[in-house]
């Protein structure tokens, strides 16, 4: 039987995961299934453990069940613990559930290696103080910004978050109106206002000289923040589809201990992107 894999979530039927592991186990010649599968976060503990006892291997968990799989997992990595969420499950030989986070880490690697984007010693602002900005805070601040900012509709949030991650690096929490008068080398769009087509009011001369965007949601249209940033004259003004894949490819490397070419699995779905 081949070794299963699935990613739960709810809504997932537009989930591009399937699409991506297939093709990671095309090139890497691997021999797996993975699919999709509705879950509501009420039938969540049910469904990961039928999962599991049906001998399935591994899990991606998207929204709204990161938190859940957080909850669920028997051990978990330190950049799951800071991001108290979880969007890999992985059976471990002794039967115990391994939690970890690929987000953060494929957002890093979309960025520095796809994007040459640096990180050190840049300004780094977040927009949004979600469960998706707290999944990728851990992961910059390990590239030693100069600066890491959070601004939020609620300021309260931001700052709370801010104060949590908090530490060698200075890192400060605030509401969009705060950010006038302030300049960023890097916007990273963490809010789910690009979800419903709509973007935070910001400030004009928020983006410095050669700074770049990048909208952690993706689709096939330039997402509101994305084309914000090619009005802000962003050398780079960038979606999640790279970080999709990267997240991905990190979540195939902790279940099969292979690393795919990411690459040509990003150019796929560019060009699938193309023709719809
Ligand atoms: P996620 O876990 O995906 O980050 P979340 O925890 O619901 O989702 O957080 C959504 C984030 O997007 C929050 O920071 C939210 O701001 P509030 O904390 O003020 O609610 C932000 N957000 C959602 N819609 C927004 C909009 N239209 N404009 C600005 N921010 C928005």
């Amino acid at each position: 039987m081949k070794n299963r894999y699935a990613v739960f979530g709810h809504p997932i039927k537009h989930s591009k995961s399937p699409l991506i592991h297939h093709a990671f186990a095309e090139q890497t010649g691997q021999t797996l299934s993975y699919e999709a599968q509705d879950v509501p976060a009420e039938q969540f503990e049910t469904a990961v453990k039928d999962f599991f006892n049906q001998g399935g291997k591994g899990l991606n968990c998207t929204i709204p069940l990161k938190e859940l799989a957080w909850q669920y997992a028997d051990i978990l990595s330190p950049r799951a613990q800071a991001a108290k969420a979880v969007n890999t499950l992985a059976l471990q030989e002794d039967g115990m559930i391994f939690g970890d986070n690929t987000d953060g880490i494929g957002l890093v690697r979309d960025l520095t290696i796809n994007h040459n984007i640096q990180l050190e010693d840049s300004r780094i602002l977040i927009l949004g103080a979600g469960g998706a900005c707290r999944g990728i805070i851990r992961p910059l601040l390990d590239h030693k910004p100069q600066t890491l900012s959070i601004a939020n509709r609620t300021a309260s949030k931001a700052v709370t978050l801010a104060e949590e991650f908090s530490g060698l690096i200075a890192i400060k929490g605030c509401s969009f109106d705060e950010l006038t008068d302030r300049q960023f080398d890097l916007i990273i769009n963490a809010t789910a206002a690009s979800l419903s087509n709509d973007l935070p009011q910001l400030p004009s001369g928020l983006l410095a000289d050669n700074g770049s965007c990048y909208d952690l949601a993706y689709a096939n249209e330039p997402t509101p923040f994305v084309h914000w940033g090619k009005i802000n004259n962003a050398i780079k003004s960038l979606d999640g589809l790279g970080m999709l894949v990267e997240q991905a490819a990190e979540a195939f490397f902790i279940w099969r201990g292979i690393r795919p070419e990411t690459q040509p699995v990003i150019a796929m779905l560019r060009n699938a992107h193309a023709v719809t």
